[in-house]
């Protein structure tokens, strides 16, 4: 009988087969660098992203394009964003995964040159996957704008812009969130998409974008009103750097008003979709219900 549980272990044990693979092959020097880039990743973390491009490849059938290599470069960018999120200049939070974040163990110009890396491997794991033909080719450049500066890049710029200029707007917000959270995650449903020839992309990809927005007014609610303990990070951050988040301009009860009509929306689009969707219904509540 099928169980999230166990099916989230099982996409999660063969996402970790690849990752460990890749910890065996690659290394680099000096020892600072290669212990830097390794240790963000080996904390952990939900792999969350990795396991909805394995379930959204099994529905749309892409499974054969090697998108386990996708999952990693995916998995590379969004530790690359963690590590330079925490940074004394951007969020200056001291703790990630449960331990010390990056910076914190190895200095703010490592851990610069840690994310720098993650990055800049996740793009040569991307090139040679661009060989396998137009489609792969066409999903890697997807994963790239999606990462860059009309995704993830500019939403991080503009959340730093409002935190600093005390920029308080609706519109900012959405623009924010879209860009720093709803795009990778969108990335991670549609990229199998656009591997298995188109199939439900644009579904997939509204999916994301709203799998995204419910991730990140989860998150936000988190920050308030979460363990440190089970979030492996410092709470109460938003407040006190002058974030621009769902919280502090929605307030909480609003929030929660808020998530549970965007899993409505997320559930809605799955109806749309053949095949067995109930592994990423179960997601939908995973996010919305998450603790860590
Ligand atoms: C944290 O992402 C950053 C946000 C987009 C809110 P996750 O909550 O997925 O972090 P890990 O990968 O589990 O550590
Ligand atoms: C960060 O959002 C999203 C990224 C692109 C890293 P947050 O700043 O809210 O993420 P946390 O709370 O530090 O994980
Ligand atoms: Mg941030
Ligand atoms: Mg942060
Ligand atoms: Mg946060």
């Amino acid at each position: 009988m099928y169980s999230f549980k166990e099916k989230y272990g099982e996409y999660l044990t063969s996402f970790e087969a690849r990752l460990n693979k890749f910890y065996d092959e690659f290394t680099c020097r000096p020892q600072i660098l290669d212990d830097s880039l390794k240790y963000s990743l080996k904390s952990g973390g939900k792999r969350v992203r990795p396991v909805l491009m394995l379930a959204s490849a099994e529905l749309t059938g892409a499974g054969d394009c090697r998108v386990e290599d996708f999952a990693l470069a995916l998995e590379l960018i969004h530790t690359y964003s963690l590590i330079h999120d925490d940074l004394p200049e951007m969020d200056n939070d001291d703790y990630r995964r449960g331990r010390p974040s990056n910076h914190k163990m190895f200095g703010a110009g490592n851990a610069v040159l840690a994310g720098d890396g993650l990055l800049n491997t996740a793009y040569y794991i991307l090139f040679e996957r661009c060989a396998d033909g137009k489609a792969s080719a066409e999903a890697a450049k997807f994963l790239c704008g999606c990462a860059g500066v009309n995704g993830m890049i500019a939403g991080q710029s503009a959340d730093l812009y409002c935190a600093e200029k005390g920029v308080r707007s609706g519109d900012m917000l959405d623009f924010i969130v879209a860009n720093k959270t709803g795009k990778l995650i969108s990335a991670a449903t549609a990229v199998p998409a656009i591997l298995a020839g188109g199939k439900y992309f644009l579904e997939l990809k509204q999916f994301g974008e709203d799998l995204g927005r419910l991730f990140q007014l989860v998150d936000d609610i988190l920050d308030e009103e979460g363990s440190p303990e089970s979030l492996g990070k410092t709470t109460g951050k938003d407040r006190s750097e002058n974030k621009l988040t769902y919280v502090t301009f929605y307030g909480i009860d609003q929030c929660r008003v808020y998530a549970d009509i965007m899993s409505d929306r997320c559930l809605k689009i799955l109806e749309g979709i053949e095949g067995d969707t109930s592994f990423l219904r179960d997601v939908v509540a995973f996010v919305r219900h998450r603790e860590s």
